[in-house]
């Protein structure tokens, strides 16, 4: 496997020297470019598909996947202050038998061969550069988009007080994201690295104060909401009533979280609070599909006109149209670009 995001290498390694194999240079391999047509978020895209949030972590990560015909793209979530990433290692093969079960405390075994593995773990703990390494980077990658893509900022708040210091620490955080021109600030609200039972994402009342609050401060760029997979549907449909008159999209899923083990039933993953990681991959896309189709379904059900960015198991340009049928409005991948460079290509190449 020729990963450009290596997740046998530690998390500064991959910063600091990718990206690597494919992406290594990120050489334009344009073929013709499709001619922009498609609407995401008030731009005009070539196809409305793109990296997620977690595996472009520098402008030349991004640079080098606008190159590669992923036309809209996340840089990953940064926070308002420097923060280091969990300890190696992050990301490992899970062995997943068809889809993932989405309730609490589904174990996992990790077996190791990373080159053959369908779903990953990823336990980053959302770590970030300070904001005056990462605003000049973020512009250079929202700078080196071409015509017909676009670059969205992802960023999350970090909790060092009560909720009124989260909120504001969100808002502030996200008009950094603004000032650098990316074209839409994603609100990471589903990290599951703080916690899966306590997701911000399940807390209705505090996301829409935090969407509120960063909608203030961000003024006309597109705002989006990154969401985990809600088992409730009531509580995703009230979700979407309270956050719709702010939120321009709505992003889902990120990773379902289980408890890793190695072969002999201990913990797979170093350290306190790592018993639990996110799993993302072919085994999750279920779950990004089965979110689409109920966020499309409560847009059809009420007068609101969010986005849907649908995320979660896209590996092949045939899921990417799967995804497109169920009525997400852009999709994203992670997983599914690290391990292969040319699924830009191969979705731009789906006949329109
Ligand atoms: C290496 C890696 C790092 C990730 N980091 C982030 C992150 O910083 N912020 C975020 O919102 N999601 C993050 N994610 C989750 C992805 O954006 C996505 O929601 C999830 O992986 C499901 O998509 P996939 O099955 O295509 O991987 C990360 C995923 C991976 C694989």
């Amino acid at each position: 496997m020729d990963w450009w995001f290596d997740p046998r290498r530690t998390y500064d390694d991959n910063v600091r020297n990718g990206p690597f194999g494919p992406f290594d240079g990120h050489p334009p391999e344009r073929d013709a470019p499709t001619t922009p047509a498609e609407r995401f978020l008030g731009h005009t895209v070539r196809r409305p598909f793109g990296i997620a949030a977690g595996p472009l972590p520098t402008a030349r990560h991004c640079a080098a996947a606008f190159s590669h015909g992923f036309d809209v793209n996340v840089y990953k979530t940064v926070r308002s202050r420097a923060m280091p990433a969990h300890p190696f290692p992050n990301t490992l093969a899970v062995r997943v038998d068809g889809d993932l079960c989405a309730e609490p405390g589904v174990t996992l075994l990790v077996d190791g061969d990373l080159d053959t593995a369908h779903s990953i773990s990823n336990s980053y703990g959302v770590p970030s550069p300070d904001p005056d390494q990462w605003q000049p980077d973020m512009a250079a990658a929202a700078a080196s988009a071409a015509n017909g893509q676009v670059l969205v900022g992802s960023c999350q708040g970090t909790r060092d007080g009560d909720d009124t210091a989260l909120i504001a620490d969100y808002a502030r955080t996200a008009q950094l994201v603004a000032e650098t021109g990316a074209g839409a600030v994603e609100l990471n609200l589903s990290c599951p690295n703080e916690g899966t039972g306590a997701l911000l994402c399940f807390d209705t009342p505090l996301v829409a104060r935090v969407a509120r609050a960063a909608k203030e401060r961000i003024g006309d760029v597109p705002l989006v909401l990154k969401i985990a997979y809600f088992r409730d549907d009531d509580a995703l449909a009230s979700l979407v009533r309270a956050v719709a008159p702010v939120a321009d999209g709505i992003a889902a899923v990120n990773t379902l979280p289980a408890l890793l083990v190695d072969a002999a039933g201990r913990q797979a993953l170093p350290g306190p609070g790592r018993e639990t990681a996110g799993v993302c991959g072919a085994s999750i896309r279920w779950a990004g599909l089965d979110m689409v189709r109920r966020l499309a379904r409560h847009r059809e059900a009420s007068d609101e006109a969010y986005t849907i960015l649908g995320v979660g198991g896209v590996l092949t340009a045939d899921d990417y149209e799967t995804y497109r049928h169920a009525g997400a409005d852009a999709v994203m991948t992670a997983t599914g670009a690290m391990r292969d460079a040319s699924l830009g290509r191969a979705v731009s190449a789906l006949a329109r």
